[in-house]
């Protein structure tokens, strides 16, 4: 059994569904079901046995302790923060209250729950993390899943981030995350809890909700909307597919050393208007416009985002050659997947479009 936080996102849901396409270990879905919460992304597992979604709050320290008593995973994963970082500009409130004081609560929670598990099963000789049953001490796994922007910005000539990268947050959202990457290592050097920190690049791939660059790209072409480009649209941001992102992690759960931090990249660094450019071709290719028009014509140049970072590079080597994790997916295979999920997938664009995928959620849960 493994507790993952933040599991009806984009990131974490496609972690849930991929976790149960390869194995049969249980999954129990911490959620708050915030706008980015949407549970049609777990459609797929409604009546599977194998998984629970429960919607609450990563700071409810009563419910957390209740759903770990009760399930006794092996494993926390926690994907919950707020990551849009415009949204951080305008209300930074929430990004505190999640990232940092929920993130706290959540170190507190599993501290109480870890500190309480027996230090060894008969297990037969086999390694503890083999074991999919039965939680102990010294296989226990809290694994936090956090971004580049941590690191700050770059310049051109810049070498890309390694995991020694002074941590320079220039943005609400990206000081929040740096702040709970904090905590999480100094619950690991002060209390001993076994912790692993995953730092990733920008994902793009299914269910990601269109205020990020990538799917609202896709979805305001095929409206006829602006595309709107902040700035000069020469920002640098490393893309990786969200698959490999969620293959890192399990690689990370698997065999991470304790206390470490990971950094996680596509080696796919592009400009933002290269992603515009690459987007509007392939639609211009799989959902030609009624028009004839090439999509391009939606390009529309806005005001920049204020302290907008110039650039995100990762070094993902430290991964590879401790862990052996290399992305399989090109950005040129990503993207077409992606743009392809987006055009197959019509109503679940449509209900995140219209708000009808809260309606869902109010029906179901409150
Ligand atoms: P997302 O916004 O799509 O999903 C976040 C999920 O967390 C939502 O389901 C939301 O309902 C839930 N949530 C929010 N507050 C909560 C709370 N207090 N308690 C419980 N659940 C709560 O985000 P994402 O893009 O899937 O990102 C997931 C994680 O990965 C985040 O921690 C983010 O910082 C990190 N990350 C994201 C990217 C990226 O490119 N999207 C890159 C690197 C790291
Ligand atoms: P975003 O997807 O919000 O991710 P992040 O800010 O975490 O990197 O944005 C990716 C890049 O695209 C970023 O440089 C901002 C830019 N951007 C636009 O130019 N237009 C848009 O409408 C959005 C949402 C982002």
């Amino acid at each position: 059994m493994i507790l993952v936080t933040g599991g009806a996102g984009f990131i974490g849901a496609n972690f849930v569904l991929d976790w149960l396409a390869q194995s049969d270990e249980p999954v129990i879905t911490l959620d708050k079901l915030t706008y980015a919460g949407n549970p049609e992304n777990l459609q797929s597992l409604q009546g599977d046995a194998r998984h629970t979604l429960v919607q609450g709050d990563i700071g409810d320290a009563a419910l957390v302790a209740k759903l770990l008593a009760e399930h006794q995973p092996r494993a926390v994963i926690n994907f919950a923060a707020e990551s849009h970082v415009d949204r951080s500009i305008h209300g930074p409130g929430d990004f505190i209250q999640t990232n940092i004081v929920g993130t706290f609560h959540l170190l507190e929670s599993v501290r109480g729950y870890w500190s309480n598990l027996p230090e060894n099963l008969d297990c037969h000789g086999s390694a503890p993390l083999a074991m999919t049953a039965g939680a102990t001490k010294s296989s226990f796994r809290f694994l936090h899943v956090s971004t580049d922007e941590v690191y700050g910005s770059l310049t051109k000539d810049d070498p890309a981030f390694t995991e020694t990268s002074h941590i320079e947050p220039n943005s609400p959202y990206s000081a929040s995350k740096a702040a709970s990457d904090h905590l999480v290592r100094a619950w690991h050097h002060t209390y001993g809890l076994p912790v692993l920190t995953t730092n990733c690049s920008n994902n793009y791939g299914p269910y990601h909700f269109p205020e990020k660059l990538i799917p609202l790209l896709i979805v305001n072409s095929l409206v006829g909307k602006p595309l709107p480009v902040y700035g000069d649209g020469q920002q640098i941001r490393d893309w990786l597919y969200v698959k490999d992102h969620c293959s890192a992690i399990r690689r990370v759960l698997e065999a991470g050393r304790l206390g470490e931090i990971y950094n996680v990249g596509g080696w796919n660094e592009k400009a933002n208007l290269d992603i515009v450019h690459t987007v509007c071709a392939l639609l211009d290719e799989l959902r030609p416009r009624a028009d004839g028009k090439p999509y391009k014509d939606q390009i529309t140049y806005v005001t920049d985002r204020p302290g907008h970072d110039r650039r995100y590079a990762i070094d993902a080597h430290k991964l590879e050659r401790e862990l052996g994790w290399k992305p399989a997916e090109t950005f040129d295979s990503g993207i077409r997947k992606t743009v392809q999920w987006y055009l197959d997938n019509p109503d679940w664009v449509t209900h995140v479009q219209s708000g009808a995928y809260r309606e869902w959620v109010q029906k179901h849960y409150k």
